[in-house]
């Protein structure tokens, strides 16, 4: 809808995928293009809202309206996203984050070794930010926001995840190789906290984007 029914309300959006360095040439990374993110963005601004838009190594152009805040990796983003949920009304997490980082980062950029195996690469869990943000208001009734990218048992892990991240509202789309990630649509189911389930049939990013915003609408009156 373009209703202006988040007139007055800040929100905060992530997107893309974080990349975690391995040294300057190399990261870990993932398959997302923030495209997802992005159409919440300019969704939650067409109906009115002050949106900080959180981007993680997309390629997209700012949205027009929208403040654009860039992060490349977990901490960097978690940074970003805290520093701007100060005073929002609403926290969307569309961004891919990378569960674990490298525990070492090399300043030069790491060789091969002739007739050597190569060193294993060890990794160190990355904060979680939906968990902290959802544990650690940072105002009463602010309404939090989760997305659940998942390959199997889609509903099952979705409502798990509902549970642990302790947020108000789980989007939980199915992810592949070339299925969501990069694409113009989604289809997904959104869980809530009080147990309902709304299906989102597939169709473009935007129309799923204005389905949470509905649904968080609902929350803040
Ligand atoms: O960007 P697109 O190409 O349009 O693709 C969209 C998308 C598939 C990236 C998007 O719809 C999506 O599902 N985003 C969430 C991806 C993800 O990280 O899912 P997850 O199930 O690993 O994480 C669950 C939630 O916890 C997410 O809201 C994530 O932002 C958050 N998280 C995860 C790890 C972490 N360390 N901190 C977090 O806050």
């Amino acid at each position: 809808g373009t209703a202006p029914d988040l007139a007055g309300r800040h929100v905060v959006v992530s997107a893309g995928g974080t990349r975690e360095p391995l040294d300057p040439v190399r990261f870990l990374g993932n398959r997302s293009s923030g495209k997802q993110g992005y159409a919440l963005a300019r969704t939650a601004a067409a109906r009115g809202a002050r949106v900080t838009l959180v981007s993680a190594n997309t390629g997209l152009p700012d949205p027009a309206g929208v403040d654009v805040v860039r992060a490349g990796t977990a901490v960097q983003l978690r940074e970003a996203v805290l520093k701007a949920a100060a005073d929002a009304d609403a926290v969307v997490m569309a961004a891919a984050v990378a569960d674990f980082r490298p525990a070492a980062y090399a300043t030069g950029k790491i060789k091969k070794k002739d007739g050597q195996d190569p060193d294993p690469i060890v990794l160190v869990r990355n904060p979680d930010i939906l968990a902290e943000v959802s544990a650690d208001r940072a105002r009463p009734g602010q309404v939090i926001v989760g997305f659940a990218a998942e390959t199997d048992d889609v509903l099952a892990n979705g409502r798990a995840k509902l549970a642990r991240k302790g947020c108000d509202l789980l989007v939980v789309n199915e992810v592949g190789e070339r299925k969501t990630f990069g694409s113009e649509e989604n289809e997904a189911v959104v869980l809530g906290s009080d147990g309902t389930e709304t299906p989102v049939p597939y169709g473009p990013k935007e129309a799923l984007a204005d389905t949470v915003w509905d649904l968080v609408v609902g929350r803040l009156a």
